[in-house]
């Protein structure tokens, strides 16, 4: 389609909307292209001995000694001989110690252990862009580096967290391929196993997404009326069980489940709530996001009650308020941002995701911050902003380990 960039005198505005609609489209579109070309694979970056040292606890002469007696994973060299590990070869590490110190097996490998249960986790909000995605994004990879086993499923149309790992909605998830495929009420249902993905972050398995995800919200009310699927397979199932049923078929695999929830209270989201082990409610402390989180809470609060009335009940460990976007030197966040502390106290996360360049350019290429070279952006940037999503991410894993009972 060709898109007149002059503008034409006395158009009308309806074919003014259109025409502004195409040029921003293909605009941004070309922008996309050149920051995340559509035949990109995404691979991930080496890590470096001092980086595995810090990631795993193993010391640092220790991983030297044992590369050079050539036991354990043999790690690539750079050209000025440094050692160079995959997020395999840590893995294989940790693997290692675990069996050689089992005194010590749960500070290298620190997956859940018989009676932990699987964490569950949901990040909600629908208000959009309040950093729902970029902080499962950053949760699941701090995670698998961490030696956690996650698997992230995407639960919005528009696919954005399945788009960071590298797969584009539109070219690379077909048909029946996304969580629709084992919540929907008809004979294409399928098994949980058939639809995860592994992913180039070695650790982090994906359902990814796409439109077809939307489905599910047409579907479920014909459900619920009984409608012509009433009597074929799986349908028997209530809508908000469904995908706590897909994801313990594949329990054993996982330490951890995050699930990224579209801007929106549907069917699947409500599903995510009550699958949910953990929920973590983003907000950037403005006061119209402050507003939407309001009555995102009151919906949420009718909808459990629903829920509970059909005799279902909830098994969540906790609620926490994420503040995202987060910058302490502007004074109207301030405020909010005391008033959410002062309402909810300790049920707010004390560590905040403050508002960076970093996360933003690296977003823009389809990256988290783990996934950055030293040297991509400006190095101060990126250190103030690993800071804060390391504190964010850590608290969020103790959270997960005291789920598990663990001191
Ligand atoms: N801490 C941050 N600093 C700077 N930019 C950020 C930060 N967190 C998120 N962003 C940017 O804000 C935008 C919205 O973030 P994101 O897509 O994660 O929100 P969302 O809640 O998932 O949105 P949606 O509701 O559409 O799913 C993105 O461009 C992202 O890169
Ligand atoms: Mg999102």
């Amino acid at each position: 389609m060709t898109v007149p960039a002059v503008p034409i005198l006395s158009e009308d505005p309806a074919d003014k909307v259109v025409r502004h609609g195409a040029i921003l489209s293909a605009e941004l579109q070309a922008r996309r292209q050149q920051m995340y070309p559509p035949d990109a694979r995404k691979n991930l970056r080496f890590f470096m001995t001092h980086e595995v040292s810090k990631l795993t606890s193993i010391p640092e002469s220790t991983l030297r000694t044992l590369s050079i007696e050539g036991k354990g994973p043999v790690p690539a060299r750079l050209e000025n001989n440094h050692r160079a590990y995959t997020l395999g070869q840590v893995h294989e590490l940790r693997e290692l110690f675990a069996q050689m110190k089992p005194s010590e097996a749960l500070r290298f490998l620190p997956r859940r252990r018989p009676g932990e249960p699987l964490q569950i986790l949901s990040i909600a909000n629908f208000k959009g862009g309040s950093a729902k995605t970029t902080t499962s994004a950053h949760l699941a990879h701090y995670l698998a580096l961490a030696g956690l086993r996650v698997l992230a499923i995407d639960l919005d149309p528009q696919a954005s967290l399945s788009a960071m790992f590298g797969f584009q909605p539109e070219l690379d998830v077909g048909h029946n391929e996304t969580i629709y495929a084992t919540l929907r009420y008809d004979e294409a249902r399928r098994p949980m196993r058939e639809i995860i993905r592994p992913t180039y972050f070695t650790g982090i398995d994906i359902v990814p997404g796409n439109i077809e995800v939307m489905e599910y919200e047409h579907e479920t009310p014909r459900s619920l009326a009984g409608g012509a699927n009433g009597s074929q397979s799986g349908s028997q199932t209530v809508f908000f069980e469904r995908l706590r049923l897909a994801i313990a078929e594949v329990e054993d695999d996982y330490d951890i489940v995050l699930l990224d929830t579209p801007p929106s209270l549907g069917f699947l989201t409500l599903g995510a709530i009550y699958a949910s082990t953990g929920l973590l409610v983003t907000v950037h402390p403005a006061m119209l996001d402050v507003m939407s989180m309001s009555q995102f809470l009151l919906m949420m609060g009718d909808l459990i009650g629903v829920v509970r009335e059909a005799g279902a009940g909830l098994s969540q460990n906790f609620l926490r308020y994420l503040i995202t976007r987060h910058d302490p030197n502007d004074q109207s966040q301030v405020h909010v941002v005391a008033m959410l502390r002062s309402l909810f106290g300790e049920d707010v996360l004390l560590p905040t995701a403050v508002e960076s360049t970093a996360i933003e350019t690296a977003g823009l290429a389809k990256r988290t911050l783990y996934e950055l070279e030293p040297g991509n952006i400006g190095a101060s940037t990126v250190k103030r902003a690993r800071e804060s999503m390391d504190a964010v991410n850590q608290h969020i894993l103790d959270l997960i380990t005291q789920s598990w009972g663990r001191a």
